[in-house]
């Protein structure tokens, strides 16, 4: 699309903090103000416009943009054109306060309001007060598709299927900032699908909260394992990728329907939060310890090379040492290839943050500690079992460090590194054999 405004308008730095949802919806914010004329710029000094697009799942998440806003005070002082605008979780929670607090934010769009952005930095609005949107309009999420998207990546591609969250886990946030939950039809996430087939692309990722609640607000039948379907038949795309999974709404025709296509990755990332059934009740997790399991073994002997992940929250109100136990008996039992461990971070408004008995900063530390441990080991057993074998990746590029060496993924979401041959570009579907494990990632050498 040429953009509608023939003169530059400068460059514009986004930064994303964190889950993917966010890089995605970054693409997004992106987009649009290239189609304004806005060009990148490589390092956020030579920005006209910056946009932090945050995070609120966690206190530390919330401090780092804070300390992010500080440094953009000073920039401003040097450059007083510049304008700094607040998107994501952050904006949604906080709405004018932000700019209350701290005048050099010129505005703060809630996640719905992506599509608003174009208008609010060119339009009449430009240069004027300081503009707050947080209204939640999930209808939106229809529109997503004519959000037009600056992939970071012309082979690996982020396709939101849905918004928001009704679970209402205690301890989350998520909920109250992203709304309830709003699906796209399967029609428009196909739509979207075999156009970025038709560009090239090899790889999409679904993202929702909660994937296997995907087409339920339709109240029509329509579930992940009817999308699943749908999207397996798209020609060029060769992997689906899909997070996050929640294991009370997963359905064994889910797994069956992920089992049947040879698109869908042999990865499931599959959070537990814990490993104790009375802080899984406390937590609203809507499942037991028992079920988990079964699910899990359905999950395995269907899709017997899958790599399962997690992740755990350590330190919920009223965790006793003997809970804590049994968060590391689960880990030993289920040998998740990974586990993201997070020390549990009470969230104003949410009831975990109002419950009594607290567990103290020390303790939550030393059992994260504990907690890491043991799965670390886990996680390089599994992955020493890799050695010796070969497996398809598909290209990346090269390593942050070193241009000789590159990393693709396996099917299971694992990193393999090896060093480049003339013919490699990004894209292309190799064999690589894994020579070394470590905990996180693999070395390897190319076949082919
Ligand atoms: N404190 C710590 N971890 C949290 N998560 C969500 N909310 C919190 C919180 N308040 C974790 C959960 C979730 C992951 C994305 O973040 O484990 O699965
Ligand atoms: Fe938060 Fe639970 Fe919804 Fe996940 S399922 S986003 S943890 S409320």
């Amino acid at each position: 699309m040429e953009p509608y405004n023939e003169t530059p308008a400068g460059k514009y730095f986004t930064l994303t903090y964190g889950c993917q949802m966010n890089e995605s919806d970054s693409e997004r914010i992106n987009g649009q103000l290239e189609e304004i004329g806005y060009q990148p710029a490589s390092v956020m000094e030579d920005a006209d416009i910056v946009i932090l697009n945050t995070c609120s799942i966690r206190q530390n998440a919330e401090e780092k943009v804070y300390g992010k806003i500080g440094e953009l005070k000073k920039l401003k002082q040097e450059k007083p054109h510049l304008l700094v605008g607040i998107t994501g979780c952050m904006a949604q929670e906080n709405k004018g306060r932000l700019i209350a607090r701290m005048p050099v934010i010129d505005f703060v769009l809630g996640p719905y309001h992506i599509h608003d952005l174009k208008d609010v930095v060119s339009g009449e609005k430009k240069g004027r007060a300081p503009v707050v949107m947080t209204e939640m309009n999930p209808e939106r999420v229809s529109d997503f598709s004519e959000l037009k998207a600056a992939r970071k990546s012309h082979v690996f591609a982020w396709v939101p299927i849905m918004q928001g969250c009704n679970k209402f886990c205690t301890y989350c946030i998520v909920p109250y900032v992203r709304g309830r939950q709003a699906s796209r039809t399967v029609q428009d996430i196909c739509g979207e699908v075999r156009r970025l087939a038709e560009e090239g692309y090899k790889e999409i990722t679904l993202l929702g909260q909660n994937v296997n609640s995907y087409g339920l607000d339709f109240r029509n039948g329509t579930d992940f394992a009817d999308l699943i379907n749908s999207l397996s038949e798209i020609p060029g795309i060769e992997r689906i990728r899909y997070m996050t999974s929640h294991p009370r709404d997963m359905t064994f025709r889910m797994v069956d329907a992920m089992a049947a296509s040879p698109k869908v990755v042999r990865h499931m990332h599959l959070p537990v939060q814990h490993g104790s059934n009375e802080m899984l009740r406390k937590m609203n997790r809507g499942y037991t310890i028992e079920r988990f399991f079964e699910l899990l073994e359905y999950v395995r002997e269907k899709m017997p090379d899958i790599a399962v992940t997690t992740d755990i929250i350590t330190g919920f109100p009223g965790e006793t040492e003997n809970m804590h136990q049994e968060t590391l008996s689960l880990l030993k039992k289920a040998r998740f290839d990974s586990a993201y461990t997070f020390i549990y971070s009470p969230r104003t408004g949410t009831p975990a943050a109002r419950m009594t008995d607290q567990v103290p900063e020390d303790i939550k530390k030393r059992r994260l500690q504990e907690l890491m441990n043991t799965e670390n080991s886990i996680s390089l057993e599994l992955n020493r079992a890799m050695e010796g074998h070969t497996f398809r990746v598909i290209a990346e590029g090269p390593t942050k460090n070193d241009p000789e060496h590159w990393f693709g993924r396996t099917s299971g979401n694992k990193m393999i590194i090896f060093p480049k041959d003339k013919k490699l570009e990004v894209g292309m579907t190799v064999s690589v054999h894994v020579d070394k494990a470590q905990t996180w990632i693999l070395k390897g050498t190319l076949t082919e």
